[in-house]
C-alpha cells in the first residue's frame, strides 16, 4: 500500500481553554477524494487548517507527504505548502486584480518564470475550470460558481499534490453546485489528484466522496471507504446521513403541550 498523503496522531486544538479537537487520528489516502463531514461548528474547518500546516497543534502529530510538522521550520513549512493548493470558503479572491492576475499571483509570487509563461500556464487553468473566456474580467463580474471555479483555477496555479476545498457547494444552487463537484471528480480521475473537501452537504458528499473523516464533538467518528459509512449503524452517523435533528428536551415537550392545553 502507499503510503497516506496525511497522518494525523493525536491531535488536540484548543482556543484558550476551550477544547475543540480533543485526540483526533485519521489518515488522508493518496490520488482519492477524502470529504471531511461533520455539524456545524464541529471543528472541520479547525481540522483543515491543521491539515495545511496553517495552524500548530497544542499536542498530536502531523506528517503530511512524508514531512513531520513538528520538525519543520518556517522555511521547511512554506516550501511544503506550495505544493498544497487551498480553496478557502467564500474563494477569496483579490478584488482590485482581474481573474487573470488573481490566477497569476501564486506563479509570479513562488517562481521566476517568465511572464509570457506565467500567460500561458494561468490561461491553461482558466480553461480546466470552464474560465477561459472571463481572464480580464475582475472578481465583482463573476456570479458565486464562477468566483469560485476562478479560486479553484488559483489554487490549481502550482499544480498541486493535494487539493484542499471548504465548502466547496456552500451558497450555490444545486445545478451549480453538481457542476463544480463533476470539476473536483474529474481533477481526481484525470490527474489522480489527491484531494481533500469538507462539507456538511450530503448531495455532494454522495457524488464525490471515496474515503470520508467525520468529526463529532471534537473526535473522530468515523474514518474509512465511503461505503462502509452508509452502513454503519452508529447513532451519531445515522442520524446525520438521516437528516434526523435532536430530540426535543422533555422539558420542551411537555411546556408547548401546556400550552396547547390552555388554548
Ligand atoms: N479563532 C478562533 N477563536 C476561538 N474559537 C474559534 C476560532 N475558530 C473557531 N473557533 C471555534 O471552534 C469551533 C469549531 O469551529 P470550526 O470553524 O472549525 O467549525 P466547522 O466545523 O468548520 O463549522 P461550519 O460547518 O459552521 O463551518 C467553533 O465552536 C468555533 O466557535
Ligand atoms: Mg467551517
Amino acid at each position: 500500500m502507499t503510503e497516506p498523503a496525511i497522518i494525523v496522531e493525536n491531535l488536540v486544538t484548543q482556543y484558550g481553554d476551550r477544547r475543540i479537537l480533543d485526540g483526533v487520528s485519521c489518515t488522508i489516502p493518496r490520488g482519492e477524494i477524502t470529504v471531511i463531514l461533520g455539524r456545524s461548528g464541529c471543528g472541520k474547518s479547525t481540522l483543515l487548517r491543521h491539515l495545511i500546516g496553517l495552524a500548530r497543534p497544542h499536542s498530536g502529530r502531523i506528517v503530511i507527504l512524508g514531512q513531520d510538522l513538528g520538525g519543520l521550520d518556517e522555511e521547511g513549512l512554506t516550501a511544503l505548502r506550495r505544493r498544497m493548493g487551498v480553496l478557502f470558503q467564500g474563494a477569496a479572491l483579490f478584488g482590485s486584480m482581474t481573474v487573470g492576475d488573481n490566477v497569476a499571483l501564486p506563479l509570479r509570487e513562488h517562481t521566476t518564470l517568465e511572464e509570457s509563461t506565467i500567460r500561458i500556464m494561468t490561461r491553461m487553468k482558466l480553461e480546466l475550470v470552464g474560465l477561459s473566456a472571463c481572464e480580464d474580467y475582475f472578481p465583482q463580474a463573476l456570479s458565486g460558481g464562477m468566483r469560485k471555479r476562478a479560486g479553484l483555477a488559483r489554487a490549481l496555479a502550482m499544480d498541486p499534490e493535494i487539493l484542499f476545498f471548504d465548502e466547496p457547494s456552500a451558497g450555490l444552487d444545486p445545478v451549480t453546485a453538481a457542476g463544480l463537484d463533476d470539476l473536483i471528480l474529474s481533477l481526481n480521475r484525470t490527474f489522480r489528484m489527491t484531494i481533500v473537501a469538507v462539507t456538511h452537504e450530503l448531495t455532494s458528499v454522495e457524488r464525490i466522496a471515496g474515503h470520508v473523516v467525520m468529526v463529532d464533538r471534537g473526535t473522530i467518528l468515523f474514518s474509512g471507504p465511503y461505503d462502509q459509512l452508509l452502513a454503519s449503524q452508529e447513532e451519531r452517523v445515522r442520524q446525520f446521513l438521516e437528516r434526523r435533528p435532536d430530540l426535543i428536551e422533555q422539558d420542551t415537550e411537555a411546556y408547548l403541550s401546556t400550552l396547547l392545553g390552555e388554548a
